[in-house]
């Protein structure tokens, strides 16, 4: 498909600009993403900002039943394929109809997990291919970049003993190996990209939320 008649279907083409600020947060399994996101945007809120959290798979009615298939268990072996064009499709569902018009109304968007973690679980943990993943994703996002990615940096082990505290999902019982193909991936997507900001993830969730305010705040302050 031409690059102009994706961008008319997921609405890009209205969308040249972006007023709000979109704010990702990436990283390893049990890094502290969902409690991150959850104390930057109260912290935004309590400063007046209007913010929309969204998380993925998931967010809208189509994608809460995209969700469920891919973190069931007992679905046991989903091609990586199928994986990829399930994660990219809950994508192209919550892109258009939450996070778009959310920013057009100069909406702040704090997302857990967006693109960056299909290239990393899709691209390069089951491998599917940076590449394809790429093009399949800008296809379904109709190339909307976040303007900030917060990438928890925490060993991997350590990720993996926070998260075991809770029931694991699907995904979070793959091997070591996986994860750390995904932690490369990771490092790798964020020497080429300058929105990406590693942020240390050890110590108590107080005092890495100070560090990701950092960042967010440098961020805000952009026109
Ligand atoms: N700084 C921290 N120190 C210790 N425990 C933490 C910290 N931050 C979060 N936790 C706990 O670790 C677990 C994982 O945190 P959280 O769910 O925020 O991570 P996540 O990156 O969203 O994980 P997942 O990849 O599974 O979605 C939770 O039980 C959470 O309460
Ligand atoms: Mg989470």
């Amino acid at each position: 498909m031409m690059k102009k008649d994706a961008e008319s279907l997921s609405g890009a083409e209205e969308f040249e600009e972006k007023k709000g600020k979109f704010i990702t947060f990436e990283g390893t399994e049990g890094c502290g993403k969902t409690t991150q996101a959850e104390m930057i945007a109260e912290h935004l809120r309590l400063e007046g900002r209007e913010v929309v959290m969204v998380r993925e798979p998931g967010g809208t009615a189509v994608g809460e039943k995209i969700r469920e298939i891919l973190l069931d268990t007992r679905l046991g072996d989903i091609a990586p394929i199928t994986e990829a064009l399930l994660f990219a499709a809950d994508r192209a569902q919550q892109i258009r109809d939450v996070v778009r018009p959310a920013l057009q109304a100069k909406k702040i968007v704090v997302a857990d997990r967006y693109v960056d973690s299909s290239l990393a679980y899709q691209g390069v943990g089951r491998g599917c291919g940076l590449e394809a993943v790429k093009n399949l994703n800008e296809w379904a996002t109709g190339e909307l970049e976040p303007d900030l990615t917060i990438m928890l940096d925490l060993p991997l082990e350590e990720g993996l003993k926070r998260a075991g505290e809770l029931e694991r999902d699907r995904i979070e019982l793959e091997s070591l190996e996986f994860h750390r193909n995904v932690r490369n991936a990771y490092d790798m997507l964020e020497r080429i990209h300058p929105r990406f900001v590693l942020v240390d993830a050890r110590g108590n969730p107080g005092a890495v939320h100070k560090r990701v305010l950092l960042e967010v705040n440098r961020v805000m302050q952009e026109s």
